[in-house]
């Protein structure tokens, strides 16, 4: 806005320069003019009578006007009558004489204005004998000479010079004042808005809700009012907050304790529950022990009386028994491990004496569902420390399964090491599993169908004791199978 409106005030005092200088030139030519004329009108006696001392009067009168600077009067046939001056300076004299007066020459500092010096003379028609008609006697102009002025434009330059000047003052003094005003109101707008600003950028950098002063234009006024009112509306919902959330706290404070107090006792009971079926173990082995043993004694009896009928009931006892303390003795492994009452006990363990034992106990099991069972031994080691027990019965439990849940198939193990572990892979052509069932199989009690218990026989507890034992060694046991193609079981042990 301001440079819009200077540039305007400078087109417009451009325009009002240029006229003023127009009109006060207007204004001085006109001056020269009438002064010439009065000049050609003093010269015509001078002129006449041919006196020069006639002339001086008037041509000094003349010379009195400040911004003449010669003047000259020339006879009718151009020749010089008299020539006085006020400075010395060389000036043009060569024109076509005038018939009014006129402008002759002009340079950029002088005017030449020339007027002709005439008389009017009567002329009678004496030949004209026409007595009815009055003839007027006409008159006519003759030319007896020229008066030559110089004006000088020194003091037109000069006035239009001061004149520029002070046009240009005003208007510069003008925008000046208009920008100091604007920059003024501006500032007197702006600042409480500018503060405004500051106060919001300050609270949303600390969080706090600072408040504003109400200062300014009525807009600005309203909005600091409003952002005022905006910032206690928020500290209140921010103190109810915080309130709600203290009150949160507490509560789960109070929960979480209730909660440890819960895990605690249950905790307890489990640990008393473990403790509990590793102290009956005993109670429930010792009777479970004499029923085989007894068992054995009447089959022998009854094999000797030859009573065959008798003897196969007996069998069947025996084999129910053998069952029943597996069981127990399974159940009664899973209770220690989580009463923490197993402690791993590494040994030196040969590899090979491993192998055979393994394959002792494996083959007439494999056999007795058409299965052959194969030993791949690609380890690099002699021997290792393992707890031999527990690895023998972990080993024997895999072997077991694949050999259950396989009919005429391949049992596989291989062995073998890298720098860390040594790896037991038990492979088999059974029924394997699917990627669900592969999640579950080491949940204790778990079987993949509750009808393999009656087809298969087991209580679901064999992996998971397997996997339990495997952890106290610090390895881990793996599962990959296939449904109605096989599965792998691999045992990974740190050396
Ligand atoms: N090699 C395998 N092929 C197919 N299914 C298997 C195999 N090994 C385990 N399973 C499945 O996983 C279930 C759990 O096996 P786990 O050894 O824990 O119990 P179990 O053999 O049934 O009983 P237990 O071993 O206690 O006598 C099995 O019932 C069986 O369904
Ligand atoms: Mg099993």
């Amino acid at each position: 806005m301001v440079v819009g409106i200077s540039a305007m005030v400078i087109l417009i005092s451009f325009f009002i320069n240029f006229v003023v200088n127009q009109q006060s030139k207007t204004v001085m030519l006109n001056n020269a003019f009438q002064i010439t004329e009065g000049l050609a009108k003093q010269s015509i006696f001078p002129l006449l009578s041919g006196s020069k001392e006639n002339a001086d009067s008037a041509i000094d009168q003349v010379l009195g006007f400040q911004s003449v600077t010669k003047v000259k009067i020339l006879t009718e046939k151009n020749e010089l009558f008299i020539e006085k001056n006020n400075d010395n300076t060389e000036t043009l004299t060569d024109y076509n004489k005038p018939k009014t007066t006129t402008v002759v020459i002009e340079t950029l500092q002088y005017w030449v204005v020339s007027s002709p010096v005439k008389i009017k003379q009567e002329f009678e028609d004496s030949f004209n004998f026409d007595t009815t008609n009055t003839t007027l006697p006409s008159i006519e102009e003759e030319v007896i000479g020229y008066v030559e002025i110089h004006f000088s434009k020194l003091d037109l330059i000069n006035a239009q010079k001061r004149i520029t000047f002070i046009i240009f003052i005003v208007s510069g003094v003008f925008v000046l004042f208009l920008g100091v005003l604007l920059y003024l109101s501006l500032v007197k707008l702006f600042k409480p808005l500018d503060t405004l600003e500051q106060a919001m950028e300050k609270s949303e950098k600390s969080g706090e809700h600072t408040l504003v002063k109400v200062e300014g234009a009525k807009e600005i006024r309203n909005m600091a009012k409003s952002y005022n009112s905006m910032m206690n509306v928020l500290e209140k919902h921010e103190d109810k907050i915080t309130l709600h959330r203290d009150q949160l706290e507490k509560e789960v404070e109070a929960r979480t304790k209730e909660l440890i107090n819960a895990r605690d006792s249950a905790l307890t009971a489990s640990r008393h529950k473990s403790e509990f079926i590793a102290n009956i173990s005993h109670e429930l082995r010792t009777p479970i022990q004499s029923i085989i043993g007894y068992g054995e004694l009447i089959s022998e009896e009854l094999e000797l009386e030859g009573s065959f009928e008798l003897l196969d009931d007996m069998d069947k006892v025996s084999n129910n028994a053998h069952r029943l303390l597996t069981m127990i003795n399974s159940l009664l492994d899973l209770a220690k491990i989580e009463a923490g009452k197993f402690d791993v006990n590494n040994t030196e363990l040969n590899l090979a004496s491993l192998i055979i034992s393994l394959n002792d106990v494996i083959s007439p099991i494999a056999a007795s569902n058409a299965n052959q069972y194969t030993c791949t031994n690609q380890s690099s080691l002699g021997y290792f420390y393992a707890d031999r027990e527990k690895l023998e019965q972990v080993l024997i439990n895999l072997l077991n399964n694949a050999c259950k849940f396989t009919k005429q198939g391949q049992i596989s193990l291989l062995i073998s090491n890298d720098e860390n572990t040594i790896f037991f892979e038990i492979k088999d052509t059974g029924i394997g599993l699917t990627l669900e069932q592969q999640q579950y199989v080491f949940d204790e009690f778990r079987q993949v169908d509750a009808s393999n218990s009656r087809k298969y026989g087991g209580t679901g507890l064999g992996l998971a004791i397997s996997q339990r034992f495997i952890s106290l060694m610090n390895g881990y046991i793996t599962v990959q199978s296939e449904i109605n193609k096989g599965s792998v079981f691999t045992v990974a042990i740190p050396l």
